[in-house]
């Protein structure tokens, strides 16, 4: 392990850290094709970036696929990505590079299967920014990475609907990436609720891509609501008695 090198100044010490000791905050990205959606989210200010995938496009109906993904990176500043369909290596390739010419903000989604690991190379070597998705298992992630992906894409929610565990991919995941030093970011995905943000983010995953609803759900708290009518009732009551204070005078 190298220690951080340390300067003196006369009074008192720099510590510059390494980049492993660098961190920087755990990125929300939305996981739709809903442009009201993305808008509002945006708006909130907390927004880096949108997941879809040909799902969440079918939900859209009737809507061009590259138009709507121009309209969603003309929405948010951060990355946006956008899956092929194709499952062959020269399909993927060429899908990937309509893809990277509609927007600066596009990240190409690739499947975690050979012709994809391929791929993932293919595209790295050309600068092309990528999220590898449909990630399932540790040693998945561990080759998508080596592929040189720019993001890997765990999906929580799914694992967890047969009864396995989500959250214990992505602690694996990520002991496995800090180990080995790997760039790849980790994109917690098919987030269900808020318990798996919190987990996702003790975990060190470096963006949690979730429904709208689940960003809006992070909000909740009955205390909070408790407390904001509280506040506001005191606060009326003291504005009434200042004025019946006034009134007297
Ligand atoms: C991620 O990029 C996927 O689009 C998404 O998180 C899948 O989530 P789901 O399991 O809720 O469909």
């Amino acid at each position: 392990m190298d220690f951080p090198q340390v300067f003196s100044d006369g009074e008192s010490y720099i510590f510059v850290l390494f980049d492993q000791f660098a961190c920087t905050a755990m990125q929300f990205f939305v996981d739709t094709a809903d442009l009201d959606e993305i808008r509002e989210a945006n708006d909130m200010g907390v927004l880096d970036g949108v997941t879809t995938n040909p799902s969440l496009v079918k939900d859209e109906g009737n809507v061009d696929f590259h138009e709507h993904v121009f309209k969603i990176c003309e929405i948010v500043d951060g990355d946006v990505s956008a899956e092929v369909t194709a499952t062959d290596f020269d399909g993927m390739m060429e899908e990937a590079h309509q893809l990277h010419q509609i927007h600066g903000n596009v990240v190409v989604k690739i499947p975690l299967i050979k012709d994809g690991i391929k791929a993932l190379r293919a595209l790295d070597e050309e600068g092309i920014e990528t999220n590898c998705t449909l990630c399932f298992s540790p040693t998945q992630a561990l080759l998508a990475a080596k592929a040189g992906a720019d993001y890997i894409s765990p999906f929580l929610g799914r694992i967890d609907d047969i009864s396995s565990d989500g959250m214990g991919l992505i602690e694996e995941i990520v002991q496995i990436y800090d180990n080995y030093a790997f760039d790849t970011d980790i994109l917690a995905a098919s987030i269900r609720h808020p318990t798996h943000v919190k987990r996702a983010a003790l975990a060190g995953a470096d963006v949690a891509t979730m429904p709208f609803e689940t960003l809006l759900n992070l909000l909740d708290h009955p205390l909070t609501d408790r407390g904001l009518e509280r506040f506001l009732d005191d606060w009326q009551d003291y504005k009434e008695a200042r004025k019946a204070e006034a009134g007297l005078a």
